[in-house]
């Protein structure tokens, strides 16, 4: 143990559990791959305002969880909370809403927030994501959304549940706004609530308190206020969806914690994972690039979570999503040091074959060394001494069953490539 431990909220990523975060993040994104969505990296920092604006000044992300800090520069930047802003910010950086429209992006990577940690719930966390910008079109809210479900799916998941809801656009949510205000004002609530009445009312209808949620029974609800255009919107979505038996629940008080949605609103839960369900989320944000100065760009898009989609096999337990890539075929286990350099070259040439292999390092006695062999999970050894090199071989042992033979230096790659196939 060394002093220094990874700071609270964060966790490090080693073998063999790695492999299965790699092969989650794989699955995420190889179907958006498959559909078009190029690959974008953004930088992990960003200037503040771009996530002030694009998240929202009202939402808990950038009113309580953004890491910010002043460079020497005095410039504010934040690590990146969450992915959407950063996209848009380099489309039209970059002019691609001038180009070819949807813009198809996926990501993946690392995103930050400042919340109290609990298990699914971390300071440090990872994203798959994929946006489609530029188009109006509930195909595309529909074709991600498949995305996702089929992602979900082919890693085994069998307990995921997408809700849907739609929040109506820059016409409608504001009438409706007003009417929740006017109804909210009027309920016994704590100060704290109060005030989010004033700044985003449609947050307390969230609020998981029961005596908050018993008061909220005769809410005024948003599908009543919805205009013509989203309501149709809403219910082509909902067709296309049956058409491609997605099964979903729709969800009238899914509120996300991002202020840029608009219209179609989604969430994938996890039954198995208590507090912290939500293991990807997404919807329309046909307003966000006109919120950070650039043309209309009416756009939607997911983010799926890599830590809790883990949790979620685990709670399932799906195993084998991802081989161990310690695992080796062959291991190499040298008798002095002439075997030493033989075998070595022996190792890289398995190699440049094909073959994946390893060596015993560090000059392990012969037991030891057939230890290592045994731990790598290697399904032979080739193993070679003073005697084995004045005769021109290298003993080929079968780990498995135990058998041994002696195999000519120049036999060697030939043999081993027939014997793994
Ligand atoms: P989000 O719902 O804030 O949406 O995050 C998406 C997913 O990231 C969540 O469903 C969850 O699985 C995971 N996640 C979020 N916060 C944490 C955390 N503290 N610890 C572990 N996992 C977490 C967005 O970020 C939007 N940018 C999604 C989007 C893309 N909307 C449109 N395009």
């Amino acid at each position: 143990m060394s002093t220094f431990q990874a700071p609270k909220g964060t966790f490090d990523l080693i073998p063999p559990d790695s492999a299965v975060y790699l092969a989650v993040r794989e699955a995420m994104s190889a179907g958006a791959r498959r559909a078009g969505y190029g690959y974008v990296e953004t930088p992990a920092f960003e200037s503040t305002a771009l996530f002030k604006r694009g998240v929202g000044e009202s939402s808990d992300i950038v009113t309580k969880e953004m890491y910010t800090f002043t460079t020497r520069g005095d410039v504010s930047l934040t690590l990146r909370p969450e992915g959407t802003a950063s996209v848009v910010r380099a489309v039209l950086q970059h002019n691609l809403d001038k180009g070819a429209l949807p813009v198809k992006l996926c990501y993946s990577g690392s995103y930050y927030r400042y919340e109290q940690p609990q298990k699914g719930r971390y300071r440090h966390f990872s994203q798959v994501g994929a946006e489609a910008l530029g188009v109006e079109d509930p195909l595309l809210d529909v074709e991600l959304i498949t995305l996702a479900v089929d992602a979900f799916k082919d890693l085994g998941l069998r307990q995921v549940r997408l809700l849907l809801n739609t929040l109506g656009d820059k016409e409608c949510r504001p009438v409706y706004r007003a009417a929740l205000q006017e109804f909210l004002r009027g309920l016994d609530l704590d100060e704290a609530t109060r005030a989010r009445i004033e700044i985003n009312p449609l947050r307390v209808l969230d609020d998981k308190r029961p005596e908050v949620q018993a008061q909220l029974a005769d809410a005024p609800a948003l599908p009543d206020f919805l205009c013509d255009a989203c309501k149709a919107y809403h219910e082509e979505v909902r067709t296309l969806l049956s058409i491609g038996g997605v099964a979903f629940e729709d969800d009238p008080k899914l509120v996300r914690g991002l202020d840029y949605y608009t219209r179609t609103t989604f969430e994938f839960v996890h039954d198995g994972l208590g507090a912290q369900s939500a293991i990807g989320g997404g919807g329309r944000y046909d307003g966000l690039s006109e919120e950070l100065g650039g043309p209309p760009l009416p756009s939607v898009g997911w983010a799926l979570g890599v830590d809790r989609t883990v949790l979620a096999l685990e709670a399932e337990g799906v195993a084998d999503v991802a081989p161990d890539t310690r695992r080796v075929q062959v291991f190499a286990v040298p008798m002095g040091e002439a075997a030493r350099h033989l075998l070595f070259g022996l190792v890289l040439d398995l190699r440049r074959a094909g073959v994946d292999a390893d060596f015993a390092f560090g000059g392990k006695g012969l037991k030891g060394a057939m230890k290592a062999a045994d731990r790598s999970g290697a399904r032979y050894a080739l193993v070679a001494g003073e005697r084995d090199l004045a005769a021109d071989v290298v003993q080929l042992k079968d780990l498995v069953s135990g058998e041994q033979i002696p195999v000519a230096l120049d036999e060697i790659i030939p043999t081993i490539k027939e014997k793994l196939s």
